[in-house]
């Protein structure tokens, strides 16, 4: 298994530029099963979950040429199979958008119980319930659940709670069904606007993407199409973030700061200086951090993807801060690997930690749990004194693309072995 060794306390400086957002390209790619067309989409990150959908795609029979780096010409002419494997809906919890599509062009489909992953439980009954409001049959096995139906139907769909991907595979699987589909309390991400903006130039009549009220006609097909995929807000986010933690000068850039307001309000209070320019975000060193409380939110709030680096940060701040976890209940786990690096944070329950800083952190073996909690073990080991090794790299490489050349490049000490 790969790891990292990574020698902290280096003062880092330089620009980092951020890559295709991961939680839009797989999206954008899933919905390529909706049209016979060619779709070329570009700005693709190279990362192990956008390989784990192109090889799903390709098993379902969809053309796709992997042009050079991070453009694909997909076309999903003759789809010949319509299940998804237990390995890849496992490993990929994003995969169930390929239901949708696959249910409105080959009228059936199949999707294993997947069961959760580190970070919570990920039902899928908020799902379910779309897909029958939209007429589908479902039958349930030991093994999962196969789902036909003789036409999708426009409906109204309430969402009991906001849900991302469930938002992504009901506009998915409204776009090609007879009527109107009235959807209610749905997500708010940039992501999904930026899908639904590339689906309308395709022929989709979509609106109120970006709002909790989303309206769709039904149409009979969508065009081809070429997509350029949005910046990464997350990946933005964790390099201002460690940044921050570093006290040091990174400059961000090919960002759209308009996605971030929550974090550069919080940074703000934390006492961090940043120049936020109109495609770049800067790090000002020489400020005292510090400590605020957190709440994650679903957007425009503060994203759940951003909580275990802040709560990194908020270690190195003086004071004590509130995390509270809102939207999963397994994603504070990793503060016990900070303690360990001399942090002092109580896990009050699955959805609250206290952190009381400022700590001095000191390097130690440890073990990445997901991607979102493996950057923060970067960063974490990134401003400790000493060496660190972090294993299970494979989580982190399924979100950041080539990380650690690009954090070498700001003067971090990090090596892959
Ligand atoms: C998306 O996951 C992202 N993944 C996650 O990013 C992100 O953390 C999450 O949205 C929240 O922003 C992708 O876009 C591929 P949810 P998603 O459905 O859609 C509950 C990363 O690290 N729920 O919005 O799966 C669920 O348990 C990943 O890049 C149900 O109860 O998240 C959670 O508590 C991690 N029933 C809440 O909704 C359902 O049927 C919000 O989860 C579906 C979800």
């Amino acid at each position: 298994m790969e790891k990292f060794i990574i020698h902290g306390g280096r003062k880092l400086s330089g620009d980092i530029k951020v890559n295709g957002a991961k939680n839009s390209a797989l999206k954008v790619l899933a919905a390529s099963l909706l049209t016979d067309q060619e779709w070329k989409i570009s700005n693709v990150p190279q990362i192990e979950d956008i390989f784990h959908l192109i090889e799903l795609l390709k098993s379902l029979g969809v053309e796709v040429e992997n042009g050079s780096k991070g453009i694909y010409q997909l076309k999903a002419k003759n789809i010949k199979a319509t299940s998804l494997k237990l390995n890849i809906a496992q490993k990929l919890k994003g995969s169930i958008l390929i239901i949708g599509p696959l249910l409105a062009r080959c009228g059936e489909t199949f999707f294993p119980q997947s069961g959760g992953c580190v970070i919570g439980q990920r039902p899928r009954d908020i799902f379910l319930s779309g897909f029958e409001a939209f007429g589908a049959k479902i039958k349930e096995s030991k093994q999962g659940y196969c789902l036909t139906t003789r036409g999708l139907k426009g409906t109204k769909f309430v969402f009991p709670l906001v849900s991302v991907t469930a938002t992504e595979t009901m506009i998915l699987t409204a776009i090609l069904a007879k009527g109107k589909t009235v959807l209610k309390n749905a997500a708010c991400e940039p992501e999904i606007v930026s899908l639904v903006d590339f689906l309308n130039k395709c022929g989709a009549k979509i609106k109120g993407a970006g709002t909790p009220f989303i309206e769709i006609e039904g149409v009979s097909f969508l065009k081809g199409g070429q997509h350029q995929v949005m910046p990464d807000r997350i990946e933005a986010g964790s390099f201002i973030i460690l940044g921050a933690a570093a006290n040091s000068p990174i400059k961000v850039t090919g960002l759209n700061p308009d996605h971030l307001d929550v974090l550069w309000f919080l940074l703000d209070k934390a006492g961090v200086d940043l120049e936020i320019g109109k495609d770049f975000v800067k790090v000002k060193p020489g400020f005292k951090l510090k400590a605020v409380n957190l709440k994650t939110h679903e957007y425009p709030g503060f994203p759940t993807d951003l909580q275990a680096p802040f709560t990194v940060l908020m270690t190195q701040a003086k004071g004590i801060s509130l995390i509270h976890e809102t939207i999963f209940e397994g994603r504070l786990f990793y503060t016990d690997s900070l303690n360990q690096m001399g942090a002092n944070i109580i896990l009050c329950d699955p959805h609250r930690a206290i952190v009381h800083g400022p700590s001095k952190l000191f390097g130690r073996r440890l073990i990445s749990p997901d991607i979102r909690a493996g950057i923060a073990l970067v960063i974490a080991a990134l401003i400790a004194k000493g060496e660190s090794v972090i294993e299970n790299v494979i989580q982190i490489d399924r979100g950041y693309e080539k990380i650690e050349d690009r954090l070498s490049k700001i003067g971090a000490g990090i090596k892959r072995i």
